[in-house]
């Protein structure tokens, strides 16, 4: 089991696939990019899956989601999907992605074994999208989202940060479009993970905000009597239900107290918190032939050491040296 000092099991394991993307996010990374990592430092196929493998049948990882970066840019993505779904116990699988591709691959990433994706999208606005993401791909995600619907990747959930001067006004409009067309919608709020380190406490859209905002055009009521467990989303009915809307407070609601996530970045590193500064090193050790059982304490030994909370209130809050696109979201 991966357990802590503070008795939290983590059960579930986000993957980066690569620090790639073929969006410019303003909140993640700036226009020119950045230096990605070098081919020889990125775990292979077949490194990637042993290590799923250890944690689903000797760590009790029960979940995988694939991140990136932008994952469907990794070439044997729907062939890792495909070996991770033979595996003992088989894990619930996830993918969060920009939506880009989407429509081409959905249906092979279903029959892989894909249970579910995560598709970002920021605005209904191609001009806005534009403006946010530095590229004219709106449609594209749209048409990809479409296909995860038809290739049932169900349910297929959206992401969306609001972004202040930007975005921050189409919190009800996306909404409405995202109960018409099945999506379950969820709003995060801006972390400092960007790669400038242009994050403003001051600035940021919070969870307060989106609610009121929300309110104006919906009544909204708690699901589940205020308890999220460990899913990180708070969610609400939307007059009165099927449809949910869910906000991620990372910065304003912290729920590090109940969480069950550990981290594998596309370089073979374990990090045990979005925020660490430390990480663990697994692919050395893979690489110099260590075995599974050597690997799956490495592994436990980390997150025995996992801190207590991302420590973003703590004045002497420093940002991970990775951005986002480097961890996986
Ligand atoms: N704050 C909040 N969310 C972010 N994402 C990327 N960078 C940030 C940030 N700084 C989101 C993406 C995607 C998910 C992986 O995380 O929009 O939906
Ligand atoms: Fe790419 Fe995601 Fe970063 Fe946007 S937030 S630039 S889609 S990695």
């Amino acid at each position: 089991m991966l357990i802590d000092t503070y008795g939290r099991v983590a059960t579930d394991l986000r993957v980066s696939l690569t620090d790639r993307c073929n969006l410019r996010c303003t909140y993640c990374m700036p226009e020119e990019g950045l230096q990605w990592l070098a081919k020889p430092d990125l775990l292979t196929d077949d490194e990637i899956v042993r290590l799923i493998d250890i944690a689903v049948s000797s760590l009790g990882i029960e979940e995988v989601r694939f991140t990136g970066g932008e994952p469907l840019l990794r070439p044997g993505l729907v062939g890792i999907v495909e070996r991770v779904a033979t595996l003992e116990p088989r894990p619930r699988m996830s993918l969060t992605t920009n939506g880009i591709g989407l429509k081409r691959t959905a249906a092979a990433l279903k029959a892989a074994g894909l249970d579910r994706v995560n598709v970002s999208l920021d605005t209904l606005r191609p001009d806005v999208f534009k403006a946010l993401t530095r590229r004219d791909r709106h449609k594209d995600v749209l048409d990809g989202l479409e296909a995860a619907r038809a290739a049932d990747l169900t349910p297929v959930k959206v992401n969306t940060v609001l972004m202040p001067g930007l975005n921050e006004d189409e919190a009800p409009d996306l909404l409405a479009w995202a109960v018409k067309h099945e999506y379950e919608l969820r709003f995060i709020e801006q972390m400092p993970l960007d790669a400038q380190h242009g994050w403003k406490r001051e600035g940021m859209v919070t969870a307060e905000d989106i609610l009121a905002s929300l309110r104006t055009r919906f009544e909204l009521t708690p699901e589940g009597a205020g308890d999220r467990g460990s899913a990180p989303a708070e969610r609400w009915l939307v007059d009165g239900g099927p449809h949910r809307v869910g906000v991620i407070a990372s910065v304003t609601r912290p729920f590090c107290a109940a969480c069950d996530r550990t981290r594998l970045t596309a370089d073979g590193q374990i990090r045990t918190c979005l925020f660490a500064r430390e990480e663990t090193d697994l692919r050395g050790a893979l690489r110099s032939g260590a075995p599974d059982e050597e690997i799956a304490e490495i592994w436990t030994k980390a997150m025995w050491g996992k801190k207590a909370g991302s420590g973003l209130d703590d004045p002497t809050f420093l940002q991970p040296d990775r951005p986002m696109s480097a961890i996986g979201g």
